[in-house]
């Protein structure tokens, strides 16, 4: 809870669809703009990761349902292409329900922590996970194995990027290794995940060159909305900033609420962190291709501390306007709502909340929900079912 908060200051007026924006504010715009998108950042920890080889088999995969315990569930159940990787329910169903919602992919491979409370430390450590929940895929191991090398053509796949698969045995450490590197080709495939141009993108692109006469590709509601967006009063981009629209750090807005005869809350990444330093597939253990030194986010986190209590990841806002419902627990329907606990910003019941109650009108609200419209780009195609179009 934030006590003695003082009220912001006054906003721009509504009116303001000024195509003039003072210098500070171009260099937030061109900040945002996806050409200062810097190049995915090695991952040390998995030295498949730029393996064009191992980026064909993790597609496979991502998309093959034999990879479950009923057969019917993939990575691509919850994660849709033409949803950008998102499933559009509150919480993501599996062979059973999840207790969270489907984030988008698209980018993650810049996220130096992966889930809502950042509970694994790499991309391939991360899907490693889903194919053993009960709720998910649920297989284990050495059964996510079998798969590989009961088909003749994943077998020869896997064997030629990581050599030969581990044969009966009791001995865990091979099938951990063979495992890891299921998740090392599900990870090469995933690094790919990035986002296109979108309106909002051409828009900086067209101030930058001067924009000479040429209307600007926003309408007047769209461009307010991105002012108050930008501006010192919202603060929005105090926490979705760069190119991504997230500085991929915790936070705690408020989203945990007591409720009666509840005793259990999701307490974010308080508890996530501790689950990642205790992940046998974290950088700095022995399935991980990292060397000395090369695992600095594990090495400096932060793993206590009322800050982390109740923080969950700031995930990207590029193509939020299509990613419905929002927030970890899909609570919220429509950026509408998300913009209404944002002016309301109420006081959650754990750790320290972080935001200020916002003077916002309601045609402020649409005005900001016009703008993250225009961050949608073009959608990644849709895929058939793997399972019924992979060679036996
Ligand atoms: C049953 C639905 C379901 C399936 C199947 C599933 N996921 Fe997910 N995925 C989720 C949910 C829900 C989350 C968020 C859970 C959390 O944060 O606790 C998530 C999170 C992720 C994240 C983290 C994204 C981020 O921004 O941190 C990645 C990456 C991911 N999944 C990839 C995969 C891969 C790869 C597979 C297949 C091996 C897979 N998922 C299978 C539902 C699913
Ligand atoms: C203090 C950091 C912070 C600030 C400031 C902030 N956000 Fe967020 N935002 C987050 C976090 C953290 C989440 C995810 C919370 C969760 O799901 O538990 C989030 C989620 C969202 C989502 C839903 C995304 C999804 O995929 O579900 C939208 C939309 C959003 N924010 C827009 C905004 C806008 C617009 C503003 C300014 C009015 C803003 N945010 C200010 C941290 C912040």
């Amino acid at each position: 809870m934030v006590v003695g908060l003082s009220l912001p200051a006054p906003l721009v007026a509504a009116d303001d669809t000024a195509r003039d924006w003072s210098p500070a504010e171009l260099r937030m715009l061109r900040s945002l703009q996806l050409g200062n998108l810097k190049p995915v950042p090695p991952d040390p920890s998995n030295r498949f990761a730029d393996d064009p080889r191992a980026a064909a088999l993790g597609e496979r995969i991502f998309f093959d349902t034999r990879f479950s315990d009923n057969g019917a569930v993939a990575c691509a159940t919850c994660h849709r292409p033409e949803k950008y990787f998102t499933d559009g329910l509150p919480l993501s169903k599996g062979i059973g329900e999840t207790k969270r919602g489907a984030p988008s992919l698209i980018g993650t491979a810049y996220s130096p922590w992966l889930y809502w409370d950042g509970r694994r430390d790499s991309h391939w450590a991360q899907a490693l996970v889903p194919l053993e929940t009960p709720v998910e895929h649920g297989l284990d191991r050495r059964r996510v194995l079998g798969v590989i090398a009961e088909d003749p053509d994943y077998r020869a796949a896997y064997e030629e990027i990581f050599g030969s698969l581990p044969g009966e045995t009791d001995d865990e450490d091979p099938i951990n290794r063979a495992f890891a590197n299921v998740g090392k080709a599900l990870a090469a495939f995933q690094r790919g995940f990035l986002p296109a141009p979108a309106r909002f993108d051409a828009y900086v692109k067209a101030l930058g060159e001067g924009g000479g006469d040429a209307e600007p590709d926003l309408s007047p509601d769209e461009i307010t909305g991105l002012k108050l967006f930008i501006s010192e009063t919202t603060e929005c981009t105090r926490c979705h900033n760069g190119p991504l629209f997230t500085n991929f750090g915790f936070h705690n807005i408020g989203l945990i609420r007591l409720q009666r005869g509840v005793r259990s809350y999701d307490v974010g990444r308080v508890r996530g962190v501790k689950q990642a330093l205790q992940d046998p597939f974290r950088c700095d253990g022995p399935y991980s291709d990292a060397g000395a030194g090369q695992c600095e986010e594990l090495e400096f986190v932060r793993t206590w501390g009322v800050e982390i209590s109740g923080a969950f990841k700031v995930p990207t806002l590029r193509n939020i306007a299509e990613t419905a419902p929002y927030m970890h627990d899909g609570r919220f329907r429509s950026l509408r709502e998300v913009l209404e606990h944002y002016r309301e910003a109420p006081g959650g019941a754990l750790g320290h909340q972080e935001l200020n109650p916002l003077e916002l009108t309601d045609l402020q609200l649409d005005q900001i929900a016009a703008f993250l419209g225009t961050l949608t780009g073009p959608a990644p195609a849709a895929r058939p079912d793997a399972s019924k179009s992979a060679p036996r």
